[in-house]
C-alpha cells in the first residue's frame, strides 16, 4: 500500500491535523494466565528458587531449550549475565575484549567489571551490528574475546565473528540482550558462539520486570556460570560449600512464574513484530531519506526488538534529526534517536578503563587504552549515533497493518513537506 495523503498537509508541529491520535499497544502483556502463575508461587510460600526445581529452573531449561541451547542459568538481569558469562569463558583481568561501541553501556561495563579491557571496532553502515573484519583488525596478543552483540534482535554475521574467533584463538560471548528467539541460518542465537546472554528487563521482548540468562553449549561453562550466580557453590556440594568466587544471582519464583507464561507468548508476538517490519521494510522505500535496517539474507530470525532506521537530513530540506523525531512524535507516531553517545565517549567507560589501564602500566603490562574518545573515534558509529539512527521500539511493532500505514503515512508527511519547505 503507497503511503497516502493525510486530511491536513500541514504538520501537525505546526499546528496540522495529526496522522494519529490513538495509542500503539502498551507493553508488557499480560492476563489472567499470568495472574494464576503469580498467585501460585505467592500461595505456595516459596519464593526463593533451587537448583533442581521450581518455576526458575523450569524456565532455564524451556528458555535454553527455546534458544537451541543445552543450558540455561538464570540470572537476575542482562548486565549479570554478560559478567557471568565473560568469566566463567574464562576472561580475567588485564584481558581484551572486542565489541561494538553502538549497544547498551552494559556490554562493555560488564568486560570492565572483571577488570578486563573494551576495545571497541566500528559497526557496518546498513545493519548497524558489528564489523567483523573491523573487529579482526584490533585483535592482539591479549585479547580473549568477541563480545557480539544482536543490536535490535538482528543477528551479528556470526559466519564472520566465528571466523575471526577461530583464526586467534578467541571465545564468542553473544549480547542477546535484544534478540529473543533471532536466529541466524536457522540456529537460534545464544549458544552459536561459547556463551550468550539474554535480559528479561521490563522493555524486552520477554519481561518478568528485571533477570537475565546465559546459554551455552558447554558444560563445564555452564556449570561455572551456575557457580558464579550461585555464591561459588557447586550443585552437588552443601549449601556452606563455596568452591570459587561468586555472588547471589538468583531469580525468585514469581518471576520464574511470569518468565514461564509470558514465554508462552513470544512466538506469537515474535511472528507479529516480523509481519510488521516487513510491511514497514517494503512501505518505508518510498520515504526518500529513511533507509531501514538492511537484513542479511543469512537472518532467518530477526526478534525486532527495535525497528532501526537511517535518517539522510538532505532528504528532509537539511533539516536534523531532532525536528525529524519531534515532527514524527507530534503526528503521533512515538520515536527516538536510541543510543546517542558511542560507548568510548561514554564516562563510565572512558574512567573504569583508564584505570585498569594505570594499573597495567604500573605493574609494566601493555594494554590498549586510547589517550581521548577522539583517537578512537569510528567512523560509522559517530554519524549513527551523531544524526542518523532512529528508534521505533518492539511494543509499537505489535500493532495492526493500519497502524503500521500510520507510521508510513506520518514519514511520508514529514518528509514532504519538509523537503517542499
Ligand atoms: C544490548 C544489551 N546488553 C545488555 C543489557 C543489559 O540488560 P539488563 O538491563 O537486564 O541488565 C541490555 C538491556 O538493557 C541491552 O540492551
Amino acid at each position: 500500500m503507497a503511503a497516502k495523503q493525510s486530511k491536513s498537509g500541514q504538520l501537525a508541529l505546526d499546528g496540522g491535523t495529526p496522522v494519529r491520535t490513538a495509542p500503539f499497544p502498551r507493553w508488557p502483556v499480560w492476563d489472567e494466565r499470568d495472574e494464576a502463575a503469580l498467585l501460585g508461587v505467592l500461595r505456595s510460600g516459596k519464593w526463593g528458587s533451587h537448583a533442581q526445581s521450581g518455576t526458575v529452573a523450569a524456565f532455564a531449561e524451556q528458555f535454553a531449550a527455546f534458544q537451541d541451547a543445552r543450558h540455561g542459568v538464570a540470572v537476575t538481569n542482562g548486565t549479570a549475565a554478560l559478567e557471568v558469562a565473560l568469566r566463567a569463558a574464562g576472561v580475567e583481568p588485564l584481558d581484551e575484549v572486542v565489541l561494538p561501541p553502538y549497544t547498551f553501556v552494559a556490554s562493555a561495563t560488564a568486560v570492565l567489571s572483571l577488570g578486563a579491557i573494551p576495545v571497541f571496532c566500528d559497526i557496518l553502515p546498513d545493519t548497524f551490528l558489528m564489523d567483523a573484519a573491523d573487529a579482526e583488525r584490533r585483535v592482539t596478543p591479549r585479547t580473549r574475546a568477541i563480545l557480539a552483540v544482536h543490536v535490535a534482535g538482528q543477528p551479528a554475521d556470526m559466519d564472520a565473528v566465528l571466523g575471526v574467533a577461530k583464526r586467534h584463538g578467541l571465545k564468542v560471548i553473544e549480547d542477546a540482550a535484544q534478540a529473543h528467539g533471532a536466529a541466524w541460518r536457522g540456529r537460534k542465537v545464544g549458544a552459536i558462539g561459547d556463551a550468550g546472554t539474554f535480559s528479561f528487563q521490563s522493555s524486552k521482548n520477554l519481561t518478568a520486570g528485571e533477570g537475565g540468562l546465559v546459554v551455552t553449549d558447554d558444560d563445564a561453562l555452564a556449570e561455572r556460570a551456575w557457580s558464579i550466580a550461585n555464591v561459588g557453590r557447586v550443585r552437588q556440594g552443601a549449601w556452606y560449600q563455596h568452591e570459587g568466587m561468586g555472588s547471589n544471582l538468583r531469580l525468585t519464583e514469581l518471576q520464574g512464574a511470569l518468565l514461564l507464561s509470558q514465554l508462552e507468548r513470544l512466538p506469537e508476538q515474535f511472528e507479529r513484530r516480523e509481519r510488521s517490519a516487513r510491511y514497514l521494510d517494503r512501505e518505508l522505500v518510498r520515504v526518500r531519506g529513511l533507509t531501514p535496517q538492511a537484513r542479511d539474507e543469512r537472518v532467518t530470525g530477526h526478534a525486532h526488538h527495535l525497528y532501526l532506521l537511517r535518517f539522510d537530513s538532505e532528504h528532509f530540506g537539511g533539516k536534523d534529526r531532532a525536528w525529524f523525531l519531534d515532527a514524527m512524535r507530534a503526528e503521533g507516531v512515538p520515536c527516538s534517536a536510541g543510543y546517542t553517545t558511542p560507548l568510548y565517549r561514554m564516562n563510565a567507560v572512558i574512567s573504569e578503563r583508564r584505570k585498569w589501564a594505570e594499573l597495567a602500566r604500573a605493574a609494566g603490562r601493555e594494554v590498549n587504552c586510547p589517550t581521548s574518545p577522539d583517537e578512537e573515534a569510528l567512523p560509522v558509529t559517530e554519524r549513527v549515533c551523531g544524526g542518523e539512527g532512529i528508534w521505533l521500539t518492539q511494543n509499537i511493532l505489535l500493532g495492526e497493518e493500519k497502524d503500521m500505514a500510520d507510521i508510513v503515512e506520518a514519514a511520508a508527511k514529514v518528509q514532504r513537506t519538509a523537503s517542499n519547505a
